[in-house]
């Protein structure tokens, strides 16, 4: 009897997860993690992965575990800044894109990445084959986020965050440009 309830829980939970995910903008697109673009993306191509584990932003989420960020959180009347998703909707991918967001069984994900490649390009399952990769119409049809501007940073770098102080779009998108080298 148990056990019935159980299956039936599991198959309501099921129900919801599929069609929750359809609804998505996100439908289809899984997470694969940062280190499944590392594969290619590596000194041949302008090294978009160094560029990347040397930005703080590979580092964000070992930010929310400083002493710092224990002060911030606990005036705030939060627990651990690892565990609250006020602090991990901008310093880890996963919880940026949001819970619809699918981590991929195959793939690499984890939240301890920070803010990865996919936070900004978009969950990469549909457009990592080299196939699709390097095809631009294909690999953008393919869920490929391209052509970003101020506003992809904006979403993280404003006001709600508690260490705000400013944003030059200009400025800090110097620090962490990563270009393929023939583009330039
Ligand atoms: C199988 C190899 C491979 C994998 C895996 C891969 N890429 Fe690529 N990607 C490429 C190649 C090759 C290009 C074309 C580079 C060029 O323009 O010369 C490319 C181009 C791109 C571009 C520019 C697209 C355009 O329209 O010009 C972006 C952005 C990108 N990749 C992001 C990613 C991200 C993010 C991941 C991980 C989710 C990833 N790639 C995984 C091989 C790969
Ligand atoms: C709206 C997005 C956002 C939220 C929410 C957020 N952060 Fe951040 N956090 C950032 C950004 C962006 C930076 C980089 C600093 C900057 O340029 O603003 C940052 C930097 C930090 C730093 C590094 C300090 C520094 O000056 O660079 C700490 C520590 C930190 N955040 C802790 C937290 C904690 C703790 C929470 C939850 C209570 C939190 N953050 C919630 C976006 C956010
Ligand atoms: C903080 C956001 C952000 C992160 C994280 C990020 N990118 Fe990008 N990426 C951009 C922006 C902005 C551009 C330039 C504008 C555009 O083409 O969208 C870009 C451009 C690219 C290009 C095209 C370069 C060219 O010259 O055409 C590639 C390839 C790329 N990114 C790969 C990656 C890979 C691989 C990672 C992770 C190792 C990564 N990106 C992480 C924002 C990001
Ligand atoms: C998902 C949220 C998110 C997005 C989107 C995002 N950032 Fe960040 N960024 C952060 C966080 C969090 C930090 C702080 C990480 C840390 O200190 O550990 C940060 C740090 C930085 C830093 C280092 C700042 C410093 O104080 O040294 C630069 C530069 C930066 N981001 C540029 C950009 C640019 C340019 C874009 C858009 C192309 C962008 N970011 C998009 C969350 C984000």
């Amino acid at each position: 009897m148990k056990r019935k309830l159980f299956i039936s829980f599991f198959m309501a939970a099921l129900c919801v997860f599929i069609l929750g995910a359809a609804g998505s903008a996100f439908a289809g697109h899984e997470l694969v993690g940062s280190p499944k673009c590392k594969t290619c993306h590596k000194a041949k191509t302008g090294d978009q992965w160094k560029i990347w584990t040397e930005s703080k932003h590979a580092n964000a989420f070992e930010t929310l575990a400083s002493e710092e960020a224990k002060k911030i959180a606990a005036e705030k009347g939060l627990g651990d800044p690892q565990q609250e998703d006020a602090c991990l909707k901008c310093h880890v991918t996963g919880a940026f894109l949001g819970s619809e967001v699918v981590v991929s069984a195959k793939g690499k994900y984890v939240p301890g990445e920070g803010v990865g490649c996919e936070a900004c390009h978009g969950p990469g399952s549909t457009y990592k084959s080299k196939k699709i990769m390097t095809d631009p119409a294909a690999a953008k049809e393919a869920g490929l986020l391209r052509d970003l501007s101020e506003a992809a940073c904006t979403k993280c770098h404003n006001d709600s965050s508690p260490t705000f102080k400013d944003f030059d779009f200009e400025k800090r998108w110097a620090e962490i440009a990563h270009p393929v080298p023939e583009k330039e």
